[in-house]
């Protein structure tokens, strides 16, 4: 078995017969089985109590991986469901900071983790609530690596869910694969890119990741999408501000004198081309947000600071998109084999 970077209480007792001929080292492996057979028996569980398991990728870090795993949990748990969110980004886990929860703990009762609990209900686990300074990173080794993450999966209360949400580290890195072969049933994978045309070249490499791990493409998200911005003119105007790249943009104004307009900040529509190139669904796009940054950093959510905004709401457009590819709608996955 791998090493347990996480300690569980000493009440945990592993009630083995005790055979007087058993030696102390015979009786530790003993134990180390029934401790195996028991997680065994939980993921199994698991699998029937937790009704969708979506696991969140990018091609490459800073694509807004993690903020599109909190956005789906929040949204999904605003339509009422339960919903439970695995941060397995151990190095540098963010996802507490995000929902405002960094200062959580998380119990331990007879061997079981019980998870955070954040805005909406969002169940969370993560390295960061174990860690004494989750600023500061840790380098850990391959199996001790691999026991955390079997514990997060294995050892982790969840209770019945309608949906996971697993957040990974940057890239196609060995987590995904340890998560795809220690969590059965698992639905599949959404991709998120950005907008630019290496989104393409990103989201194929995402997509062959996922084919690797044998689990379906459930879509591509594109992040960072157009920023829009408004303002205020005569009605009937007509108002033109130069957009990137020099290009003029031209917005009317409404009847009482409104006006919005949508620049493209870092070009778009990269996202969309890719899931068409490759013959995924394509599940939407976020807008360019400065209030995701701050939220991020003061920890309020923008579903939660902002329940009607346009990134609340472009969060709830992909949901519905997730959901129909689940066949929650009339919608199918696509499956990648
Ligand atoms: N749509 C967006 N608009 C503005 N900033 C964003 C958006 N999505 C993500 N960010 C910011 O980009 C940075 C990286 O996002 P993050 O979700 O941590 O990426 P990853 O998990 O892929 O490394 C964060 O500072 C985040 O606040
Ligand atoms: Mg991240």
């Amino acid at each position: 078995m791998a090493d347990s970077p996480i300690s569980h209480h000493s009440g945990e007792q592993v009630d083995v017969p005790a055979d007087p001929n058993a030696s102390p080292e015979q009786r530790a492996q003993m134990e180390q089985a029934y401790q195996q057979m028991q997680r065994k028996l939980r993921i199994t569980k698991m699998d029937e109590d937790i009704k969708h398991k979506i696991m969140v990728l990018s091609g490459k870090g800073g694509v807004g991986k993690s903020t599109v795993a909190t956005g789906l949990a929040l949204s999904l748990a605003r339509k009422g469901m339960s919903v439970g969110l695995m941060d397995i980004d151990i190095t540098g886990p963010n996802i507490p900071k995000m929902l405002g929860i960094e200062e959580s703990d998380l119990n331990v009762e007879e061997g079981q983790i019980f998870p955070a609990i954040g805005p909406h209900g969002v169940k969370v686990i993560s390295m960061a609530f174990l860690l004494e300074d989750p600023d500061k990173p840790v380098i850990w080794r391959g199996p001790i690596k691999l026991g955390a993450i079997q514990q997060f999966i294995g050892d982790v209360a969840w209770g019945e869910l309608d949906a996971l949400i697993i957040d990974f580290p940057p890239g196609t890195s060995d987590e995904p694969l340890t998560v795809s072969q220690n969590l059965p049933g698992i639905d599949g994978v959404v991709i998120v890119t950005t907008p630019q045309e290496v989104a393409l070249l990103d989201s194929r490499k995402s997509i062959s990741f996922a084919k690797t791990l044998s689990v379906p493409v459930l879509g591509v998200v594109e992040n960072m999408s157009g920023y829009k911005i408004r303002g205020t003119a005569s009605p009937g105007d007509e108002v033109t501000v130069i957009g990137p790249g020099g290009v003029p943009i031209s917005a009317s104004t409404d009847d009482d004198g409104t006006w919005s307009m949508t620049l493209d900040v870092f070009k778009s529509g990269g996202g969309a081309h890719a899931a068409e190139d490759l013959g995924v669904p394509f599940l939407g796009s976020l807008p360019f947000d400065p209030g995701i940054v701050r939220g991020g950093d003061d920890g309020v959510h923008r579903i939660v600071a902002e329940p009607e905004g346009d990134t609340a709401l472009a969060f709830d457009g992909i949901v519905e998109n997730v959901l129909e590819t689940l066949g929650e709608g009339s919608g199918s996955s696509v499956r990648i084999t």
